[in-house]
């Protein structure tokens, strides 16, 4: 399995690539948003992109979303992000939603898989995003996207409203947790991204699914489990990834029970 890091903020980027983990980042306007405060006022945001690009390297493909609500908008500025980005360290993957409609109007539902096959067919990396059903994940498939990316959290988020269950937004959501209301036969965000992973192993489907909105590091275990090839995880996720008490328990002890023969060892 491979770790992409779910952030927009160069300083967390940059930090955790410097463990030794990460293959990959993703952005969306959302986390674009939240990382203003990192993009100094006289930074044009051109710049603060191209060092995210930098900091990323050859070899960890970063996600840009476009904002366009059209085939064509989002054509263009896929092609934009492309161009202006694409040539530096070849680690542009361009985030197309599913389904662009703002609307249940039907008028523009298809455009984000009309946008990924002609993107596609271009050799530019196609990210689908906003993925919620594994049939949405089938039709960015089979339309040629490098990658999907079911969004697990918001599907709990969904499933625990439904369902009228409290909830914050790091919280564990344990599968079919209540019955007794239409969760259309997914269960969970992890079982949204287990049944994708099914359906693809089943068809040799080339595009790798990137298990997104994660909230916690259990839900990172499930869908590890899944066989999902990415997960895309926020940093302070990614934190308590490496930390348990009794790691921290157990080192005290190993520190305190070095005995002076084994330290000079290290002389
Ligand atoms: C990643 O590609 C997604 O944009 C991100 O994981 C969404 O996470 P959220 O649902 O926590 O906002």
């Amino acid at each position: 399995m491979k770790i992409f890091i779910d952030t927009a903020k160069l300083s967390e980027i940059r930090e955790a690539i410097s463990w030794g983990i990460v293959h990959g980042v993703t952005t969306n306007p959302s986390l674009i948003k939240r990382a203003m405060n990192e993009v100094e006022e006289n930074l044009k945001m051109e710049d603060y992109i191209k060092a995210i690009l930098k900091v990323a390297g050859k070899g960890r493909d970063v996600s840009l979303e476009v904002i366009g609500l059209t085939e064509e908008e989002m054509y263009e500025q896929a092609k934009k992000l492309h161009n202006k980005f694409g040539g530096l360290f070849d680690n542009v993957a361009i985030k197309i939603p599913i389904n662009p409609s703002l609307k249940e109007t039907f008028a523009s539902d298809f455009d984000g898989l009309k946008v990924t096959k002609r993107l596609s067919e271009e050799n530019i990396k196609v990210n689908l995003t906003l993925i919620m059903t594994p049939e949405q994940a089938i039709l960015g498939a089979i339309a040629g996207a490098k990658y999907v990316s079911p969004f697990a959290g918001r599907i709990d988020d969904f499933l625990r409203k439904k369902a009228g269950v409290d909830f914050k937004k790091d919280d564990y959501y344990e599968a079919g947790g209540r019955q007794g209301f239409d969760d259309n036969g997914i269960l969970s965000g992890v079982d949204l991204v287990e049944k994708t992973v099914q359906i693809f192993e089943k068809y040799n489907f080339k595009t790798e699914i990137i298990a997104a909105s994660l909230r916690n590091a259990r839900q990172v275990r499930e869908v590890a489990l899944t066989g999902a090839h990415i997960a895309t995880i926020p940093f302070e996720v990614l934190k308590k990834m490496v930390s348990h008490p009794k790691t921290i328990e157990g080192m005290q002890k190993f520190t305190e029970d070095v005995v002076p023969e084994y330290k000079k060892l290290f002389d």
